[in-house]
């Protein structure tokens, strides 16, 4: 589906067919004078979920926080090259940053919800973007909560601390305050590291499930969660992309030695 370029590290292409609503132009991030992310250009499909792997420190999590311009909150972070969100370009200045991160949510590795109840974790948001109407903060919370599939465990216990539920029901609370804001592209940096594998598979199913609505962009270290659930997969290595296609063909047939060496294990 996608096509390398020439030989050219970094620059992947998608088919001219396929719906595409978020890109990046030689996208290059700098801490102070360690370049970790070094001209990326990759396309992602919309509706589909896409895995970044590659091994640590190689620029992933780097990566996927400029897509939404978290890398603004980190003082020595510096970012050039374009973030094409459906075609204009938001690492500009005048880009409303705040309402950019409403299309473009994120969620973090260790679940994060707010010490306050199920309930206001997801309306907090909504009231700051000017949602007051009570009926209709209720209507977002259950639906939001449906989409993350928590609905039925905490239908009837909303107005409780967020705080006591267990670890894999937190992350999926922060899927629903992320997706409350119907965004149309998600980022997860490892959302089920921290989880036990029950909680690990309910996640998985709780994006394969949401992938019709938002495109989905993941970062995982676990080369099953990345077959299973992805749809596309970049091989990150050393700020570089070495290698973007179907996940299928990534970690069956792989073009690049050095992705064949990480997706087997054999890497380093
Ligand atoms: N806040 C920061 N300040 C300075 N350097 C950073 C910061 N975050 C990341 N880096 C550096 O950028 C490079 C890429 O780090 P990044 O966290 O993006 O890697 P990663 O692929 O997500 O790794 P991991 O799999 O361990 O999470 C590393 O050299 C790292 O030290
Ligand atoms: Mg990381």
């Amino acid at each position: 589906m996608s096509e390398q370029v020439g030989l050219e590290t970094n620059i992947i292409k998608m088919k001219s067919d396929i719906p595409v609503n978020l890109s990046t132009k030689d996208l290059h991030v700098w801490y102070g004078k360690n370049e970790a992310i070094k001209g990326v250009s990759l396309e992602f499909e919309e509706n589909k979920i896409t895995s970044l792997i590659g091994p640590s420190g190689c620029g992933k999590s780097t990566y996927l926080r400029s897509l939404n311009r978290m890398n603004d909150e980190i003082q020595i972070a510096r970012v050039t090259g374009e973030i094409l969100y459906h075609g204009k370009d938001v690492n500009t200045p005048e880009t409303d940053v705040y309402e950019m991160r409403k299309n473009i949510g994120m969620v973090f590795q260790s679940p994060n919800p707010f010490s306050k109840s199920i309930y206001d974790n997801i309306s907090f948001a909504l009231k700051r973007h000017g949602i007051k109407d009570k009926s209709a903060l209720d209507e977002a919370v259950e639906t939001s909560l449906k989409q993350a599939a928590l609905w039925e465990q905490v239908k009837d216990d909303l107005h409780k601390n967020a705080l006591a539920l267990s670890g894999g029901q937190q992350q999926r609370l922060c899927i629903a305050r992320a997706i409350a804001l119907k965004p149309d592209v998600l980022l997860l940096d490892e959302p089920a590291s921290a989880l036990d594998p029950i909680s690990t598979s309910q996640v998985e199913d709780t994006l394969l499930q949401l992938k019709e609505k938002y495109s989905i962009i993941i970062v995982t270290h676990n080369m099953q969660q990345a077959s299973r659930i992805s749809d596309y997969t970049a091989f990150f290595y050393l700020g570089n992309v070495i290698e973007y296609d179907e996940t299928r063909k990534v970690f069956t047939r792989p073009k690049i030695q050095s992705t064949e060496d990480y997706v087997s294990g054999n890497f380093g």
